[in-house]
């Protein structure tokens, strides 16, 4: 197992440029496999979650063609010819879980594991089963397996309304309708932009699919679809992300190339709350950090609020505000596993029910911490990036699952991280 070693406090100056996103690849991915011909994705970026994602799809028999070098992924369901996502790969990733929709689309039916637990609670797939029952399917659950089938060719669909509304839901739904449902209406649906990704990407591919982006989604049946050349967005978490740590420092002045800023929702406005200066040109957003950084409060929400995947980290910037602050998760209400952390490093944070206090103005000096998810482990990389001395992240194998060369993007804009065995 890796850690990082990180000798701080460094601002971050100079130029990061941002990669795929990869939580909008998967569902691309997923979609790829309902095309009758190969389809080719690009700005895929390589992470752990789309290695394991790629040997999910290649156990049905499709083949899946990773060009590294050039971020580009190729798909060809061609000669698919078992409709299963075995335990042992979907426990690893849950986003697997989205073969139940693509198979069942592609073949009528499907096997696929149930997800299980993860680090932060429940996160049951509740909606993904009752909206395709909505949709006409048979579901069973069988020895921790879903066995998901459509009674023939097509079912006449009907409608589903998401409560609370979810990504995953809606990607799954879509997967499923788009060759298999006369007609099927989402409501509620997720409005991120990865959905409305995938929306575009099967309409190039010949779905027919209206509303994407708003919370009612409407797909009709169509009997064919074709493999696309198409691209991955840039990845919105990752931007946020280097955001926020560009705004820690006073001496800091990022610029971040490659980025798509309307993807931000609320984000960008809150942290010109903080003082932050962000500057939007075209692709590119620079960050200037506050001489001192304002205590924002800050609540997250589906689309386009302020987006849970960037709490942890928010919370780390707000360890150095000027005053108190809070940060309400109203998506997960158990996503607090870096706190404990953070308060090794010295801030002063407090949890009760789904918000965390954060007293600021602390000043962190250098220890060992450890991480439990993947947002989690990014924020103690970032507090190490501004404690006094040297910081040890344990368990580094989350970050790998979701920042593509994070210590290379961050070490050539000024930080000082090494990784290194555990052992
Ligand atoms: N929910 C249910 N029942 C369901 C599905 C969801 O009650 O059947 C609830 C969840 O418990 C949660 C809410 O609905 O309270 C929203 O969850 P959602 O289904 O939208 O989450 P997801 O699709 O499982 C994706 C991202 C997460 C991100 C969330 C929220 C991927 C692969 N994962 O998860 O990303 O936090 O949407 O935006 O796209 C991450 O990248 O670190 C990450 C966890």
């Amino acid at each position: 197992m890796d850690k990082f070693t990180i000798d701080g406090p460094t601002p971050l100056r100079g130029s990061i440029a941002i990669s795929g996103s990869k939580n909008a690849a998967l569902p691309l991915m997923a979609a790829a496999i309902l095309g009758d011909s190969p389809t080719t994705i690009r700005l895929v970026p390589k992470l752990k979650d789309i290695y394991t994602f790629n040997n999910v799809i290649r156990v049905t028999g499709t083949s899946v063609q990773f060009d590294e070098e050039n971020n580009t992924l190729t798909i060809d369901s061609q000669n698919l010819g078992f409709a299963e996502a075995p335990y042992e790969l979907v426990r690893k990733m849950r986003a697997s879980f989205y073969m139940l929709g693509a198979l069942m689309g592609k073949t009528g039916e499907a096997k696929v594991s149930l997800p299980g637990g993860c680090a932060w609670g429940p996160r049951p797939v509740d909606l993904h089963l009752k909206g395709l029952e909505a949709m006409g399917a048979d579901i069973n659950l069988e020895k921790g397996y879903v066995m998901g089938s459509f009674p023939g060719e097509s079912v006449p669909g009907g409608e589903y309304e998401l409560n609370p509304s979810s990504v995953g839901a809606t990607v799954n739904l879509i997967l499923a309708a788009v060759r298999r449902a006369e007609k099927f209406t989402i409501k509620n649906a997720a409005k991120e932009p990865d959905v409305v990704l995938l929306c575009d990407t099967l309409s190039k591919m010949g779905a027919n699919i209206e509303g994407a982006g708003t919370d009612t989604i409407t797909i009709r049946r169509v009997d064919s679809l074709k493999g696309i050349d198409t691209s991955n967005d840039p990845d919105r978490i990752e931007t946020g992300t280097y955001m926020i740590a560009a705004a820690m420092h006073p001496e800091s002045s990022l610029t971040l190339t490659g980025c798509k800023p309307e993807d931000l929702g609320a984000f960008t406005d809150d942290l010109r709350k903080t003082g932050a200066v962000v500057t939007i040109e075209g692709n590119t957003i620079r960050v200037e950090a506050p001489e001192t950084i304002k205590a924002v409060s800050v609540e997250t929400q589906i689309y386009p609020g302020f987006p849970t995947d960037l709490q942890a980290q928010w919370a780390t910037l707000m360890t150095q505000a000027d005053g108190r602050s809070t940060v309400t998760d109203n998506i997960y209400f158990d996503r607090f596993s870096y706190v404990p952390e953070l308060k090794r490093l010295g801030a002063n944070l407090s949890v009760k029910g789904n918000c965390v206090t954060i007293g600021g103005s602390s000043t962190l000096s250098g220890t060992s911490v450890m991480s439990t998810d993947l947002r989690a482990s990014v924020s103690l990389v970032m507090a190490g990036m501004i404690a006094e001395g040297t910081t040890d992240v344990l368990r580094v194998y989350h970050l790998d699952r979701g920042y593509e060369d994070l210590e290379d993007k961050l070490n050539q804009a000024g930080s000082a991280i090494v990784r290194h065995d555990e052992d």
